[in-house]
């Protein structure tokens, strides 16, 4: 049949709006209409730098919507169902038999390749292939073709707009502070870069009973929404003679227990580095930096780690559910983050959160 996508035709080029054929869901497939689609920072990321023959592409990572038909092998789902679309895993390797499926041994076929398989596109356009499955799902579109893995079932009573971005943005951020950190009254953190990542890392330590709290972004905007949720706000431009990281150490008694960086940029990792106390941890979640700068000195005497974390070691299959949970007891409250945009104002929702006027843009039909 045909649908409407927001089509990448070439790197960097803009999303247009057009139709293009979606095949019928195989056995193992579902055919998702689209409510909502968080617009994720690792869209635009790659939109801008897949290389030419990926393209044209269908992105789209936080899509939500109603299941309108389901493959013959599928079990779980049926016709109807209110579902949130994460990122895709086989359930089946060493990897998802842990419980780690973010590091699952398909997963770069399953949510970046942008074909089945077997090599086949779930879209074309006049005949020829248009690269989709992006995350199992390429949701910035009215129909996509998803998977039982990819598909959290939630109550129909809950407003899919606003809980699009708990596929990937709000999962990262919070699974990392609540899978990998776990922290405590004697813990602190210190998130850099407050965006819809950092921001639900924030809610999440919040909610964990962190002891201290500091939130460094370069916007006011940012700050302020940090600030409302808990955290002590650092603008790094205000500090006077002071450093990030020693104003970071001040807050923090001598440093942080963990820290948190979204913003891709080696200088600033450098600092989370440098800000965390003696054998603290550094999540580095951000994409976009080929390399990263490493204070050699400082990492030999101080056992501190750093690593990354694919969508904060969350299994969407239970992380998601648990934040659902969490925001009807009042401690997962990141639904003010949420603006949503008619899908013919793609670009006005990118303008936006880059300039910082948002913070996480939904896409809404
Ligand atoms: N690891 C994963 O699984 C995963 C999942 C989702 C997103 N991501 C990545 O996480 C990152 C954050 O995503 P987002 O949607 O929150 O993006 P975002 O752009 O909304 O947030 C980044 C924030 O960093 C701030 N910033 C920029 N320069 C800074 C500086 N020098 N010091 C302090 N703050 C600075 C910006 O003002 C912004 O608020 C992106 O790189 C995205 O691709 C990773
Ligand atoms: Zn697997
Ligand atoms: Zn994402």
């Amino acid at each position: 049949m045909k649908t409407t996508v927001a089509i990448v035709n070439e790197p960097g080029q803009p999303f247009l709006l057009e139709e293009v054929e979606i095949d019928e869901p195989r056995a193992d497939e579902v055919l998702v209409r689209i409510v909502a689609t968080g617009l994720c920072h690792t869209d635009l990321s790659l939109r801008d730098t897949l290389p030419a023959e990926m393209f044209p592409r269908v992105f789209g990572h936080e899509g939500a919507g109603v299941v309108e038909q389901v493959g013959a092998d599928v079990t779980g789902i049926t016709v109807g169902d209110h579902v949130l679309m994460s990122f895709r895993s086989c359930r089946e390797c060493a990897k998802c038999a842990e419980g780690l499926v973010g590091y699952c041994d398909q997963s770069m076929m399953f949510n970046y390749m942008g074909f089945r398989m077997d090599g086949s596109t779930t879209h074309h356009r006049d005949g020829n292939p248009v690269y989709a499955s992006f995350f199992g799902q390429s949701s910035m579109a009215q129909h996509a073709i998803a998977y039982a893995d990819n598909c959290v079932v939630v109550d129909k009573s809950l407003d899919l707009a606003t809980l699009a971005p708990y596929g990937c943005g709000f999962q990262t951020g919070a699974g990392t502070v609540l899978n990998i950190f776990e922290p405590g009254p004697d813990d602190s953190l210190v998130v850099f870069g407050c965006g819809a990542v950092g921001l639900a890392a924030i809610v999440a330590a919040k909610a964990s009973g962190c002891g201290t709290i500091v939130a460094v972004d370069l916007m006011a905007s940012r700050l302020e929404v940090a600030e409302k949720y808990g955290a002590v706000a650092v603008d790094p431009g205000a500090l006077g003679e002071q450093s990030v990281v020693d104003k970071v150490k001040e807050l923090t008694g001598g440093g942080a227990s963990y820290a948190i960086d979204t913003t891709a940029i080696s200088a600033v990792v450098k600092q989370a580095q440098q800000s965390l106390a003696m054998r603290g941890t550094l999540v580095a979640l951000g994409l976009g930096a080929e390399e990263y700068a490493i204070d050699a000195i400082d990492l030999l005497q101080s056992g501190k780690v750093i690593r990354s974390s694919v969508e904060g070691e969350s299994d969407p299959q239970e992380m998601i559910p648990r934040l659902i949970a969490m925001r009807a007891a009042g401690d997962f409250d990141v639904d003010d983050l949420v603006t949503t945009y008619s899908f013919d104002q793609i670009q006005q929702a990118i303008d936006d959160v880059t300039s910082g006027a948002v913070v996480k843009p939904v896409l809404v039909w």
